[in-house]
């Protein structure tokens, strides 16, 4: 029997270096202990000697995506689950594409299970400030996430938070931002947070405004953000009394006449809007543009939309992200990408290397086309009148921004992006020259990969998803 001792519970360079050596001296997972106990010296009776003759292996990216993922789970099995998996690999070399496999399913649940727990924590760390008149201002979070997944996450909040000095507190271990490092240091028990802040009752005051009763679904609510998070959300004591308040609310919202957009906004938006004129000033400001897509009669679509949604990022964005049109939580929040085509698209983003915020996301079509089927609004293509129409509105973004490089996210950003169909199985992967000096790039659409039915195909079509943006980024320089 051969005991491993990694340094920490997600020391995936020590699972890595012990499972090549057991690997390659031929020891079977049946035969591997596999422990943790801070000191991490691997191999108690000294590192096993390769065999002689053993082949020479690497381990598929696949897998090895999945266990570095998979290491940060709380589960007890999953160091000797990986050790079995890359042993079969030897003797199985497809066994990563057979999702059946116990392993594999199980490798791949784990290894999803951290993801979700890192989504989590993105969305449910909220920071409080410290208050010490000697130091710099810091704020500080206490968290609990699912998994291990603070190290991972933590990168994430310093590019969001780039400017902000920070602390994540969590039982596991504590990740510190002061502006240009990340630092980390142990575990720590929720009393070392600070218990509120004055911000709260800001953000109190934000989220019962941005509450719309007339959305509410109390059990998709609590799949989203479920109660053992509540704890550490200062807006969690607002929702019962929210969703008490929601009927009444509803009902008086029904009753009550639309309101008119803000005559600033109207006065802004005729000068740039066809309506007023047909020599309509080209917008040459984002604020314009977002001030432009509120009154747009460019086409009918505004008349069913809530909102028209403009394009976001960053100002001068080298990578320009285009979509089709804002679906029904874009529509609602006023902001592209952020309901569940936008959250395959931060995945993807992640997984490629590129923040999202050094990018300018935006769409061809700037209202939500749908139908009414019951109460739910059913997303519908627009029609090539709609993005000829609309073209305005992104041609403006693009003489804003001037991206380097756009890429366009599947058929109907093409047909805008380019002018022309394209068909982006046959032209994904290349340069293509605009002739506004940007280059443009193909790809799918993120809503595509939500549809994909089978799990292998789904995985394989994120990775070709993810190479592309890999593509787009590195042209973008
Ligand atoms: N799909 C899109 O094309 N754009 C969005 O903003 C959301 C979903």
């Amino acid at each position: 029997m051969r005991l491993v001792r990694l340094a920490s519970e997600i020391d995936f360079d020590g699972w890595r270096r012990a499972a090549r050596a057991l690997r390659t001296a031929c020891v079977p997972p049946e035969d591997v202990v596999w422990t943790v106990d801070g000191e991490g010296d691997l191999f108690a009776a000294g590192e096993p000697a390769p065999e002689a003759g053993a082949p020479a292996f690497t381990a598929p990216r696949d897998f090895v995506e999945l266990a570095q993922n998979a290491i940060l789970h709380r589960s007890d099995e999953r160091l000797a689950l990986m050790y079995r998996v890359l042993w079969r690999l030897g003797t199985e070399p497809c066994l990563m594409r057979i999702v059946t496999d116990p392993d594999v399913a199980r490798l791949r649940e784990l290894a999803k299970n951290v993801d979700k727990a890192a989504h989590k924590m993105k969305a449910f760390v909220r920071f409080r400030l410290v208050s010490d008149p000697d130091q710099p201002e810091t704020y500080a979070a206490w968290f609990e996430p699912a998994h291990r997944v603070t190290e991972k996450v933590a990168p994430f909040f310093a590019r969001r938070f780039a400017n902000m000095r920070f602390s994540i507190l969590t039982p596991d271990v504590c990740v510190h931002w002061d502006g240009e490092r990340l630092g980390v240091s142990p575990g720590a028990d929720p009393a070392d947070a600070p218990a509120r802040d004055s911000l709260e009752d800001y953000w109190r005051t934000y989220y019962a405004s941005i509450f719309n009763p007339a959305r509410l679904n109390v059990a998709q609510m609590q799949k989203e953000m479920p109660k053992r998070y509540w704890r550490n959300l200062p807006e969690a004591r607002l929702i019962p009394e929210l969703i008490e308040a929601a009927e009444n609310r509803t009902a008086a919202m029904v009753a009550q006449p639309p309101s008119e957009p803000p005559r600033r906004i109207v006065r802004q938006a005729a000068r740039v809007s066809r309506d007023a004129t047909f020599d309509a000033t080209v917008p040459t400001t984002l604020d314009e543009v977002r001030g432009g897509v509120q009154v747009c009669r460019r086409c009918e679509l505004y008349r069913d939309a809530t909102q028209g949604v403009a394009g976001e990022g960053a100002k001068s964005a080298r990578l320009m992200l285009v979509g089709e049109q804002p679906g029904d939580q874009e529509d609602l929040e006023g902001q592209p990408f952020v309901g569940p085509a936008g959250k395959v698209l931060d995945r993807a983003l992640e997984a490629a290397g590129i923040p999202r915020e050094e990018t300018f996301v935006t769409n061809a079509v700037k209202h939500f086309r749908h139908e009414l089927r019951g109460k739910r609004r059913l997303h519908k293509t627009p029609d090539a009148s709609h993005v000829a129409a609309c073209r305005w509105w992104l041609d403006a973004e693009r003489a804003i921004v001037r991206p380097r490089v756009i890429v366009a996210l599947g058929a109907t950003a093409a047909l805008s992006v380019f002018g022309r169909p394209m068909p982006i199985g046959k032209t994904r992967q290349q340069a293509l020259q605009l002739p506004d000096q940007a280059q443009g790039v193909v790809t799918y659409h993120p809503s595509y990969l939500l549809r994909v039915p089978d799990a292998d195909a789904k995985a394989k079509a994120f990775a070709l998803f993810v190479e592309d943006l890999k593509f787009a980024w590195k042209l973008a320089g």
